[in-house]
């Protein structure tokens, strides 16, 4: 540790073992809002542990939820129905845009008026893709300058509607049908490219029923929901860094269980395999609708990559740790990735600056990046910018640096993985 905020991480030899991972953030929201909406106790062993779900079992009990952790660890939910009591406060959704977005389709429906805030990041980012639609439905909302949080929703018994999101959002999808679930009628949400598809399949876990696939999906409003019990799989999008550390050392061997492998969220391994490492898949399962199984990762020469076009949406939250690691790999080339623009941070400029700061090459696009391969790169001040994927993503970059790199404000990676550090440790060799 340099200071309590600052992480040291010292170059490795080699990434080797196995791990599990914590529940999936994306999973983990989604039952924790349709467990209010369902009556009776939900029970979620492997919830994810971060500050974001936290925010948003925050909210459900704000929402009149009881919520629980039990002795092992797993979050019991105890569902009110399709309406929910207005809260006393305002609904604090910390830093996740996750539940700010989602959990405003549900709050739209509801007879009641809700404050949501966030901090200093959320507050930034833009939730106009949200406010839209669910006006179009019925819904009185309020924001602050720039169609940014807080807002200040007045629900209502909305009505169905057909929605064309501008930008491929699986949050805006998700809000949308969320919204459609509690309105009179049909909702139909048509998107521009395909995103991940966790809303649909929880809301079909709940027991509604949702029509379509891939990119067009209706819903009915009205539908009872019922309680679940689930095992949340593990974060692929947390497996992300570890396998991108073990595919840039030539003698790495790793193994991860129980991890999602929901085709809209399995791109990384695609990705993984193109530019060289042998990527296997074993023990798939289904388990509500998402497929799980055990990832193993076995390295090999680096090739150059292109992610652009459709692919781009799928990858979204890997983006970072991909071009982190480029260097060390083939290279790599990224175009129509400015929605990285408004994540946690300015998610281009942050990578950029960071690569820069190691003494890489790397040329910034308006919407993407190019990142020439075989690059030496020594070990700098990392600066966070608070953003916990790009944290973790100078954390795996700074394993194959020359000398050692601090990771300033490191303590932010606690929003999706409290024990990053701890198990980054436990895999790598020195
Ligand atoms: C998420 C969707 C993505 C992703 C975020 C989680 C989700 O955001 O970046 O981390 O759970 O639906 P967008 O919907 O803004 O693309």
């Amino acid at each position: 540790m340099h200071s309590t905020n600052s992480v040291i991480v010292r170059p490795a030899r080699n990434v080797l073992g196995s791990l599990r991972l914590p529940g999936d953030k994306s999973i983990s929201h989604r039952y924790a809002m349709l467990a209010a909406l369902a009556p009776g106790r939900s029970r979620f062993e492997n919830f994810a542990p971060g500050a974001d779900c936290a925010s948003t079992l925050g909210c459900v009990h704000a929402l009149g939820c009881t919520v629980e952790r039990d002795e092992q660890g797993a979050v019991s939910v105890v569902g009110l129905g399709l309406q929910l009591r207005a809260p006393f406060d305002p609904l604090d959704c910390g830093n996740s845009g996750s539940t700010m977005r989602m959990l405003a389709g549900i709050v739209a429906g509801q007879p009641f008026t809700s404050e949501m805030i966030g901090d200093a990041s959320l507050s930034r980012r833009p939730m106009k893709r949200i406010i839209e639609p669910l006006t179009s439905m019925g819904a009185e909302i309020r924001a602050a300058e720039g169609d940014c949080a807080p807002l200040q929703i007045t629900g209502t018994r909305l009505h169905g509607i057909d929605y064309l999101p501008p930008v491929a959002s699986a949050q805006v999808k998700t809000s949308v049908l969320f919204a459609g679930l509690l309105a009179e009628g049909k909702t139909t949400v048509e998107e521009p490219s395909r995103t991940r598809d966790h809303g649909e399949l929880a809301l079909r876990a709940f027991g509604a029923t949702v029509e379509g696939s891939r990119n067009t999906l209706t819903i009915r409003g009205g539908q009872i929901l019922h309680a679940v019990e689930a095992f949340v799989p593990g974060d692929i999008s947390s497996a992300a860094f570890f396998l991108c550390a073990a595919a840039i050392f030539p003698e790495s061997n790793l193994v991860i269980d129980g991890v999602l492998l929901n085709p809209t969220r399995s791109a990384l391994l695609d990705v993984l395999t193109a530019i060289g490492s042998r990527v296997s898949m074993v023990r798939v399962e289904e388990q509500h609708g998402e497929l799980v199984g055990t990832v193993t990762l076995v390295p090999g020469s680096g090739r150059a990559i292109t992610i652009a076009g459709a692919q781009t949406p799928l990858l979204i939250d890997e983006l970072p740790v991909l071009a982190a690691i480029a260097p060390f790999a083939g290279g790599l080339e990224v175009r129509d990735a400015a929605e990285l623009r408004v994540k946690e941070s300015d998610r281009l400029s942050a990578v950029t600056q960071n690569l820069r700061a190691m003494g890489a090459q790397v040329q910034q696009t308006a919407d993407g990046w190019r990142i020439p391969g075989s690059q030496k790169l020594h070990g700098a001040e990392i600066e966070s910018f608070g953003d916990h994927r790009i944290a973790m993503a100078f954390a795996i970059a700074a394993l194959r640096a020359e000398g050692e790199t601090v990771i300033r404000n490191a303590e932010c990676v606690a929003i999706s993985y409290p024990g990053f550090f701890a198990d980054l440790e436990k895999l790598v060799e020195r």
